[in-house]
C-alpha cells in the first residue's frame, strides 16, 4: 500500500492527479470508475485543466459508474449522472470516452447487463473510490458481501444523514444500485481518496489500525496488491 498524506485541497487534488494520470499514462485504454461526493472535486477540476492543456486524457478510457441512488423523483436531478455531467464535463461526456452509465433500475437483467459490461471491459483496471464515514466504498455499506456485484442496496441511517444532512426523510432516497465489492476488490488497481468533515475516524482506523473488518467496507481493499491511498493529512494529525 502506498500512502499519500496531502494537506490542504490543492495537495490533496493534485496527489490524487499524479496517481490517476500515472495510470492513464502507462495504459490510456483503462476501464475505471470514478466517484461521486465531495471527496473528488478537486481532483476533478484539475484533471479537466490537465486535459484541457494535453498532460492528460480520458479519451482512449472507459468509465464505469460507481453507484446511483434508486427512486429520485425528479432524476437525473440529484443523481451521481448529473453529478459526473456537472463535475467531468468534456473530460467524459465526448465523443471519444466510453461512459457506462448505472441505471437507476432494480430490474436484475439490467443489473446483470452492467456486470457483462465490466466482465467484457475484462474487469476494472482501476477503481477510484472515496469512503463514506462509516467506511463504504461506493455503495457497498457495512457488512456488505465480498463477493457480491452490481446490485440494489437499501442506505444506512449514517449514509443518508451524511449525504442529505437537513433533508426531510421523506425525500431521501432509500435505495441506491452499486458495483460490487468483488469487482473493487477484484480491479487490477484501487486508488483511494480520503478527505473531508467527519472522515477521521474512518481515515484512523484505515491507515493506521488496518486489517480487514466486515463492518467498515474499505478495509477490504487494504490488502490490495496496488492500493495507492491519497489521504488529506490533517485527519490523521
Ligand atoms: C457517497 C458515494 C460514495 C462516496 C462517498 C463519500 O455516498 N456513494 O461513492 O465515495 O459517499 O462522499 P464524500 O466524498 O462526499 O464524503
Amino acid at each position: 500500500m502506498r500512502v499519500v498524506r496531502a494537506r490542504g485541497e490543492g495537495a490533496f487534488a493534485g496527489a490524487a492527479l499524479a496517481s490517476l494520470a500515472g495510470a492513464l499514462a502507462a495504459r490510456p485504454d483503462l476501464a475505471l470508475t470514478l466517484p461521486t461526493g465531495g471527496t473528488p472535486q478537486g481532483l476533478y477540476r484539475e484533471l479537466a485543466a490537465a486535459q484541457r492543456r494535453g498532460a492528460v486524457s480520458l479519451e482512449r478510457a472507459t468509465v464505469f459508474m460507481l453507484d446511483e441512488y434508486l427512486d429520485l423523483a425528479a432524476y437525473p436531478e440529484g443523481s451521481f449522472l448529473a453529478y459526473l455531467r456537472e463535475h467531468l464535463g468534456e473530460v467524459v461526456f465526448n465523443d471519444a470516452t466510453r461512459f457506462i452509465p448505472l441505471e437507476p433500475s432494480d430490474d436484475p437483467a439490467r443489473l446483470a447487463a452492467y456486470d457483462r459490461a465490466l466482465d467484457e471491459a475484462g474487469g476494472l483496471d482501476l477503481a477510484v473510490v472515496g469512503v463514506g464515514r462509516n467506511g463504504h466504498v461506493g455503495f457497498n455499506e457495512p457488512h456488505s458481501p465480498l463477493a457480491a456485484r452490481t446490485r440494489v442496496v437499501e442506505l444506512s441511517e449514517d449514509t443518508l444523514e451524511a449525504n442529505f444532512p437537513g433533508v426531510d426523510r421523506a425525500r431521501r432516497p432509500r435505495r441506491a444500485v452499486t458495483v460490487g465489492l468483488a469487482d473493487l476488490v477484484g480491479a487490477r488497481a484501487v486508488l483511494m481518496l480520503i478527505a473531508g468533515e467527519g472522515k477521521a475516524g474512518v481515515a484512523r482506523r484505515l491507515l493506521l489500525e488496518g486489517g480487514p473488518d466486515p463492518s467498515v467496507p474499505a478495509t477490504h481493499l487494504l490488502g490490495h496488491r496496488s492500493l495507492t491511498v491519497v489521504v488529506e493529512a490533517s485527519l490523521l494529525d
